[in-house]
């Protein structure tokens, strides 16, 4: 029973080392001790699985004690009733916020500044929700419970308040998606000269049907079509537009 426990507690610590080694190049030479003694990102993570685990046992008081602790030394806030899965990786890792009613898929990867925050005082799910496989960019905002869908890139200092489709890459604030599937993105975010112009195009629509109907008029009245008129050229009197 013990056994079982202590190679389980074993197992998570290295699911997060060997996140570390996968995903941040500067973890080449150190040794697992080395990692765990001086990566913030892991050791957050960590303290946030302890706090977890406390805090579904109801235990009072010391999930967010625990929070607060590795906060104060790493400079990374995870809330203990966020909801984190397996292969979870902070680089650098200070000021990280994650709100309570966060959900974090797997093999997600976080740098620094990131904030997975609410947008107001609302209760309920109020976090956002990051599907697995996804990369978060550094000072990256994420607020609300927006989706990012799995594979997704969001770009460094990008503001997410709508949900990312997966596997895109969205960038700017607020965030829009710049790659989806690895394509750039046609359209109106791509092609700011020719945006689509719905109220123009209803105009030229009314403004033929209105001839069609005047030329039919004309006919049934046997009166000259104003298109087929002389247009009144003489210039108007009266005072110039110019002014002065
Ligand atoms: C978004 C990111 C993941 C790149 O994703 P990608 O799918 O490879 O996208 P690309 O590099 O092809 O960029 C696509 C477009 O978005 C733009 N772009 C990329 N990142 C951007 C950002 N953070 N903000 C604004 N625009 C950005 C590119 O200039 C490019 O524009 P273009 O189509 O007009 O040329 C990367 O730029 C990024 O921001 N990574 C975060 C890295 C980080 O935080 N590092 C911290 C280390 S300490």
């Amino acid at each position: 029973m013990a056994g079982s426990s202590i190679s389980r507690v074993v197992a998570a610590v290295m699911d997060h080392v060997d996140a570390a080694r996968g995903r941040d190049p500067a973890t080449a030479g150190a040794s697992t001790v080395e990692i765990l003694a001086t990566w913030p990102g892991v050791q957050a993570v960590l303290a946030y699985r302890l706090a977890h685990r406390l805090k579904a046992r109801e235990v009072p008081l010391l999930p967010l004690g625990i929070s607060w602790a590795s906060r104060s030394i790493t400079g990374i806030e995870i809330h203990p009733g966020a909801r984190i899965g397996s292969g979870f990786f902070i680089d650098h890792g200070s000021g990280v916020v994650i709100g309570e009613t966060a959900e974090i898929g797997e093999n997600v990867t976080l740098y620094q500044g990131v904030t997975l925050g609410g947008t107001g005082f609302q209760a309920g799910k109020r976090h956002p929700t990051v599907e697995d496989n996804v990369t978060i960019g550094s000072g990256a905002k994420l607020l609300g419970p927006v989706t990012v869908g799995h594979g997704a890139k969001v770009g460094a200092n990008t503001v997410v308040v709508e949900d990312v489709p997966p596997c895109s890459t969205v960038v700017g604030n607020p965030g829009h998606p710049v790659k989806v599937e690895g394509r750039k993105v046609e359209g109106p975010d791509a092609d700011w000269i020719h945006l689509p112009d719905p109220l123009q195009d209803a105009v030229k629509i009314l403004s033929a049907r209105i001839k069609e109907l005047e030329k039919q008029v004309a006919e049934l009245s046997g009166r000259e079509d104003p298109e087929n008129g002389d247009p009144d050229t003489t210039p108007r009197k009266g005072r110039s537009s110019a002014g002065g």
